[in-house]
């Protein structure tokens, strides 16, 4: 049995990610919703010119889509606002470029051009960073409950009369997604494949950042059939 593993972990490729909707970067990020008034979200002033240029998630209880309106100045957690001046593509567009504004002095006083997919469940944002704090990308709220992200958001308002922006959570989380394919022969079942998968993943660590670790478990490995 062991050595079967063995031979079926060989067979593990790296996809081809090529396809941001497989290899981005989740921001967990409540702090960008633009219920957020001036820093009562994040306790602090918060600044995306440190973000790398890359394929981002936007995915926490602030809301997963960029708002396709102007957002007022002193949102976001931020004083720039940036807001997505266009709208979101479908699925059958694919990658599409549009463009972000920047609500200065006026409701677009700088503009930026971003990549944006639609992945079906979620979109993929090539974000690039601004050019001067304070600005940074902002979440539509509205967009959060779509996922049902608001189910494990613990720390949300219990109050129902609070019309007050949502008190969101103060956690500021990065990690990075990526999909890979199993192919074999043989079937292999979901838990299987995980370790497989987990196995290939802690290689490919060993072999590209020697002496660091990657910390993760089965239940971080998602399993989905795709078409052969
Ligand atoms: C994932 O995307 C990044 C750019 O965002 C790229 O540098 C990297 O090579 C991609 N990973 C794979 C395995 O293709
Ligand atoms: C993604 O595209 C589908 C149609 O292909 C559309 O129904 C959906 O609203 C789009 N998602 C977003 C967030 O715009
Ligand atoms: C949005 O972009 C269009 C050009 O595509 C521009 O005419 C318009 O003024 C922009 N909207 C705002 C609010 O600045």
């Amino acid at each position: 049995m062991r050595s079967l593993i063995l031979l079926l972990g060989c067979l593990v490729t790296e996809s081809t990610l090529t396809d941001p909707c497989g290899n981005y970067t989740v921001l967990e990020q409540p702090w960008r919703s633009t219920d957020c008034k001036d820093t009562d979200c994040s306790g602090q002033w918060m600044c995306d010119t440190r973000l790398g240029k890359a394929w981002y998630r936007l995915k926490s209880s602030g809301g997963w889509k960029i708002p396709e309106h102007v957002v007022p100045k002193r949102r976001c957690s931020t004083d720039f606002t940036i807001w997505l001046n266009g709208s979101h593509p479908t699925v059958g567009q694919g990658e599409v470029t549009k463009t972000v504004c920047f609500h200065g002095k006026t409701d677009c006083s700088y503009t930026l051009e971003i990549n944006i997919k639609n992945c079906t469940d979620y979109i993929v944002y090539e974000l690039k960073p601004p050019p001067h704090c304070q600005s940074a990308y902002c979440t539509d709220p509205e967009t959060a409950d779509a996922l049902g992200l608001n189910d494990h958001s613990t720390q949300q308002s219990t109050d129902p009369d609070s019309l007050s922006p949502t008190p969101s959570p103060k956690t500021d989380t990065q990690y990075k997604m990526i999909n890979v394919e199993v192919h074999s022969k043989m079937k292999v079942d979901d838990e299987t494949a995980k370790g497989i998968v987990l196995k290939r993943l802690q290689q490919m660590t060993d072999e590209q950042c020697p002496g660091k670790s990657i910390d993760l478990n089965q239940v971080d490995v998602q399993c989905s059939d795709v078409d052969p």
